[in-house]
């Protein structure tokens, strides 16, 4: 059979006439992501232990569960000796990389913990490689995190277009700052991962096309990102279905790996949260990335960015079992005691250390 030349470039308009696509050419579109992803990242699908560690947060984001003016729930951060379980949890597991997510806060004091349980980490485990996801702070903090042995972070800018996250975000919060965050990260040598929602209030398909360009122009090296799924103390409500919000996922997915071969992109567990399938189906568009949830379980409850959040009562174990079958199941590899480090980064380094 012939190779397939693909073209690793594409315009606006392209791109928003394939985030329309539905049906069989639906499904030609993720055949073509899946057959992409397999020739550049192999059929490994990589896990992240997702440790939810703190659902304190100084923000005020219109449309999340844990923003700071939400009530409701009992406010939690893990101890070090919790964090370090669920490490070893993700090591005995063959999980070779943890993400360690929390609401934000920018303070000294908050910085120096996740500095100690890093280096403790790095120590420990020193084939693990840990991401933090705990927002925009000073540069001195980012490079104090990066000196303690993290190697990867995630931001997600949420939206790319600056009116769209204004209506998104309170006033204290800023467009620019995000932007000079990602750039500040990728500067000190982090792996950059970063994201939006998509389906989220006042979102066009003009916006969710520049998302994709913007990431590619921005050579990202990771992509987390997933429907937007309303919560019920969150300000906004959703303006597209649940089935909408999906199949749009799943197109981004798509594009994104046809756009950017090489980068790592997680099937997120929002997108669970809508189908039970969804993660699979994220696999099928082009993913190469899972999430297990490793939060201890009575804390699960109070970090719900959203309603729905699945896998509140399963215990790791189960998890492990279940997300391993799961992958097996769509004929993908699970790829244990595997880092799987972005490609894209790798060759982002090969060039810089030429130039
Ligand atoms: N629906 C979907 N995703 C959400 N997030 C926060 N709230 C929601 C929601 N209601 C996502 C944001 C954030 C990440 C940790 O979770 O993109 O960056």
């Amino acid at each position: 059979m012939e190779k397939e030349t693909y073209i690793f470039s594409m315009d606006k308009k392209e791109i928003i006439n394939l985030l329309q696509v539905r049906g069989k050419e639906q499904k030609q579109l993720h055949a073509k992501a899946a057959r992409i992803r397999q020739e550049h990242v192999t059929d490994n699908v990589y896990f992240r232990g997702l440790i939810e560690f703190s659902n304190i947060c100084m923000n005020d984001c219109y449309y999340c569960g844990i923003r700071k003016s939400n009530r409701t729930i009992t406010r939690y951060t893990l101890s070090e000796k919790e964090i370090l379980s669920c490490v070893d949890f993700c090591n005995t597991a063959g999980y070779s990389s943890v993400v360690l997510q929390s609401g934000e806060r920018e303070n000294q004091s908050f910085i120096d913990y996740i500095t100690h349980i890093s280096q403790t980490i790095h120590q420990k485990y020193p084939e693990m490689a840990i991401t933090l996801c705990i927002g925009e702070l000073h540069n001195e903090s980012y490079q104090q995190l990066f000196d303690a042995g993290v190697e990867r972070y995630l931001l997600r800018i949420e939206t790319t277009n600056e009116n769209h996250y204004k209506k998104l975000h309170p006033e204290e919060m800023s467009f620019k700052n995000r932007i000079n965050c990602l750039t500040t990260l990728k500067k000190i040598g982090f792996q950059v991962g970063t994201g939006v929602m998509i389906g989220s209030p006042y979102q066009t398909l003009q916006n969710l096309a520049e998302d994709i360009l913007f990431m590619k122009e921005f050579a990202i090296d990771m992509v987390g990102m997933g429907p937007y799924i309303p919560h019920q103390e969150a300000l906004i409500s959703a303006t597209i279905d649940k089935e909408e919000s999906i199949q749009l996922s799943l197109n981004m997915i798509a594009v994104l790996r046809i756009l950017m071969p090489d980068i790592n992109i997680a099937a997120t567990t929002a997108l669970q949260a809508l189908n039970p399938v969804g993660r699979e189906l994220g696999l099928k568009a082009g993913a190469n990335v899972i999430m297990p949830l490793i939060t201890p379980e009575k804390y699960r409850q109070s970090y719900k960015l959203y309603e729905g959040k699945p896998c509140l009562d399963e215990s790791d174990g189960q998890c492990l079992t279940c997300i391993t079958s799961r992958i097996q199941n769509i004929g993908l590899v699970p790829a244990f005691n595997k880092r799987g480090d972005s490609l894209h980064f790798k060759k982002r380094e090969e060039i810089t250390s030429l130039c």
